[in-house]
């Protein structure tokens, strides 16, 4: 566990009780233990009509787009937003860890207009997000660059159980028995709402193929407008380069022994096609087929590459 000496003792505790325990499933979706906890609550969320949700699959591009809306809240000012880490200015729904104010308490202290990230699967929703009619924003990514990107976030962010070997990760990740449970409901899900609920569904390919382009949409579906300079600025801001070495958005303020980025960075790569330096030809077969199987007939195609 390293330099758990240099941290106070509710820290150690803090660690301790987090360290790699096993998931806890609710309502059939496995969560990290104090996240299922927290679920117990989340329908006290009194949401207002303009709170902003983030949602997304973990490690489809959550802290990219939640760093571009605090920017466009702020108006572009890159000042303000390096007020705090990008997990107090954007709400984490479901937080909860002992010891720190849980995603709700913090939340409710949050002035309005509120940004809110969630990775929930839209069953475990809070009834009031749907009923205040509260816009979201979806970011999905290519199933086989967050199966590999979530491996190696499991090896950096201890609050995980081991990820094992890669062979064995990839397996978990198809059977949807990894936090937040299966890619190939919470993608569709997510579709399905979007037809009936106002959300904007995004996709990671499309913002790193051309990232102005989907901060206008954005801005569009918030019924905002910046001036061009100003959007320049964001889209040079939220770039991988400059996200990676600001410390507000590359989670170095978090404790090594939670996130230790020696053994992987939060902002890893930043890639789309990662995923062909990792699957074995094998492996690529048989997830190509068990996609093919998940994914039929739900209408949404995603680029492995571009
Ligand atoms: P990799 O592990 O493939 O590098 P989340 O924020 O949802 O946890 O997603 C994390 C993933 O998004 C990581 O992917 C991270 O590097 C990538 N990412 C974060 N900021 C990014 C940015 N500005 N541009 C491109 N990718 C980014």
């Amino acid at each position: 566990m390293g330099e758990m000496e240099d941290f106070p003792d509710s820290s150690v505790e803090l660690v301790k009780d987090n360290f790699r325990q096993p998931l806890k499933y609710v309502k059939g979706v496995p969560l990290l233990k104090y996240f299922a906890e927290a679920t117990e609550t989340l329908q006290d969320l009194q949401a207002y009509p303009d709170d902003l949700v983030v949602s997304t699959y973990p490690k489809s591009g959550t802290t990219w787009v939640s760093e571009i809306l605090d920017l466009i809240y702020q108006g572009g000012d890159l000042e303000k937003c390096r007020r705090a880490p990008i997990y107090i200015r954007v709400p984490f729904l479901e937080f909860k860890s002992p010891g720190v104010p849980s995603g709700l308490e913090v939340l409710e202290n949050t002035p309005a207009p509120r940004l809110l990230k969630t990775h929930l699967p839209v069953s475990l929703l809070p009834q009031s997000l749907l009923d205040q009619k509260v816009k979201m924003i979806y970011v999905a990514r290519n199933a086989k660059d967050v199966a590999v990107s979530y491996y190696y976030f499991y090896h950096m962010a201890k609050v995980h159980p081991d990820p094992g070997t890669w062979d064995n990760f990839l397996q978990q990740f198809m059977d949807g028995k990894v936090s937040y449970g299966s890619w190939y409901q919470h993608v569709q899900e997510w579709w399905e709402l979007s037809h009936s609920h106002p959300v904007l569904y995004l996709f990671y390919e499309d913002m790193k193929e051309n990232p102005k382009r989907e901060v206008k949409k954005i801005l569009e579906f918030l019924e905002c407008s910046l001036p061009e300079d100003i959007v320049d600025r964001i889209v040079k801001h939220t770039s991988f380069k400059e996200m990676k070495k600001n410390p507000m958005t590359n989670y170095t303020t978090i404790p090594t022994d939670v996130m230790d980025h020696n053994v992987s960075p939060f902002m890893r790569k930043g890639i789309i096609g990662d995923w062909k330096n990792i699957f074995t030809v094998a492996q690529n077969e048989r997830f190509d087929d068990h996609y093919a199987e998940k994914m039929v007939g739900c209408g949404l195609t995603f680029r492995w590459q571009i």
